[in-house]
């Protein structure tokens, strides 16, 4: 894998490991795919500040997330069924990501269980939540991840209902995966998946099964998740979930400067600007484009947080100037978990973290934490 220089040779390389279904889980957006794909162009269209004869000696990347010091401010964005890229793909990554010095978000959605997880780590990791109708599992949830010492939590508000990807569809995307002939032979052709999947139990949506009332075995559980995202969630919400939890709260999936403020106003920590990779709302804007005006509105009073379309270390550094405190990256890990499991995520984190690097000196800076709009073009 060290032949992998950049996180598209790692989404190759996940291409032929992943069987199709998953593979195209991870690599698609909902309808057209217009806002997967505007999060990645936006960023091309920035411009950078090429500038010389400046001291580039002892850099820094280092910096902090909600008070917690990260190596970069790249975390890993939680991803559900990220156990199916890997085999206990949510364990390698979360152990990577500690190894790395930066931040790991588990799902509510994830395979391996927060339990799991918490069993092979020993630092803090944080945990994403679906707020479901059963109030009774998000409290337990809640409690679940405070008892294993979870330092942030980050719910997610753009998935109140579920948008539409074609490719899920037209792949009979399940878990545990269906055995129709079709996705028999798309296993078959991947036999170190197949050999890797045999090794563990893992192969469920762990946080749910045995947890969930109704929700004792498989055959339940698809119509369980289908039904359980609650339409109904409002800000009220917000409150009992914070008072709950009791510790750092990121509202993730902001896209626009109102509900920043509306955020604000709710106590949290820390917002990210997410359209949740281009999955939920297509023709929402990109998250790059979105995040000036948010930070122009909210950024003196709260963190800024930024993910979507982040592929290379550059895309990093533009959202740090452009006023994010942090960046998260979904795809791009779990290409590399798919690539080769734990060495895989930590390859992904080594290319983003040499390509921030280079990048902030050509730049004419040396710490992560100067960078600002001054390293951008205007008008260009
Ligand atoms: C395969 C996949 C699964 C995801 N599952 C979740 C999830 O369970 N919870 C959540 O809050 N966001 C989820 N997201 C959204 C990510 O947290 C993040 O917002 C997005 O991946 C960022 O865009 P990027 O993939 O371009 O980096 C998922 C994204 C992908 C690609």
């Amino acid at each position: 894998m060290n032949q992998d220089l950049t996180i598209a040779d790692l989404k190759e390389r996940a291409r032929r490991r992943v069987p199709k279904m998953f593979f195209e889980y991870a690599d698609s957006g909902a309808w057209t795919e217009g806002t997967y794909r505007a999060n990645e162009e936006d960023f091309h269209k920035i411009k950078l500040r090429q500038r010389v004869l400046v001291d580039m000696t002892n850099r820094s990347l280092e910096s902090e997330m909600i008070g917690e010091k990260v190596s970069m401010p790249v975390a890993i964005a939680p991803t559900g069924f990220t156990g199916m890229q890997h085999a206990d793909g949510e364990m390698l990554a979360a152990q990577a990501a500690e190894e790395f010095g930066v931040p790991f978000t588990l799902s509510t959605m994830s395979i391996c269980s927060i339990e799991d997880v918490r069993s092979v780590t020993s630092k803090p990791f944080w945990f994403q939540l679906y707020v479901m109708q059963d109030r009774d599992f998000v409290l337990n949830l809640i409690d679940r991840a405070k008892a294993a010492g979870c330092s942030a939590l980050v719910l997610t508000l753009d998935l109140q209902i579920l948008g539409q990807r074609h490719k899920d569809l037209r792949n009979g995307l399940s878990a545990p995966p269906r055995f129709t002939p079709k996705h028999l032979w798309q296993m078959a052709t991947r036999p170190f998946w197949c050999l890797d999947m045999l090794g563990t139990k893992r192969r469920t949506f762990g946080n749910i099964v045995g947890h969930a009332k109704g929700v004792g075995d498989l055959s339940s559980l698809s119509s369980w998740t289908s039904e359980q995202f609650d339409p109904q969630l409002s800000w009220k919400d917000i409150e009992w979930i914070r008072d709950r939890w009791g510790g750092k709260l990121i509202l993730k999936g902001i896209l626009d400067e109102e509900d920043a403020r509306m955020s604000l106003d709710s106590g949290a920590d820390a917002i990210i600007v997410s359209n949740h990779g281009g999955r939920q709302l297509d023709g929402a804007a990109s998250s790059i484009s979105m995040l000036p005006r948010i930070v122009d509105a909210v950024g003196d009073r709260m963190e800024v947080h930024l993910d979507g379309g982040i592929r290379s270390g550059q895309d990093v550094l533009k959202a740090l100037c452009y006023g994010a405190k942090g960046t998260y990256i979904g795809r791009p890990f779990l290409y590399g978990l798919g690539a080769g499991g734990k060495a895989g995520v930590r390859r992904t984190l080594e290319i983003i973290r040499k390509e921030l690097d280079v990048t902030m000196a050509l730049c004419g800076e040396r710490d992560v934490k100067n960078l600002s709009r001054n390293n951008l073009h205007k008008d260009i």
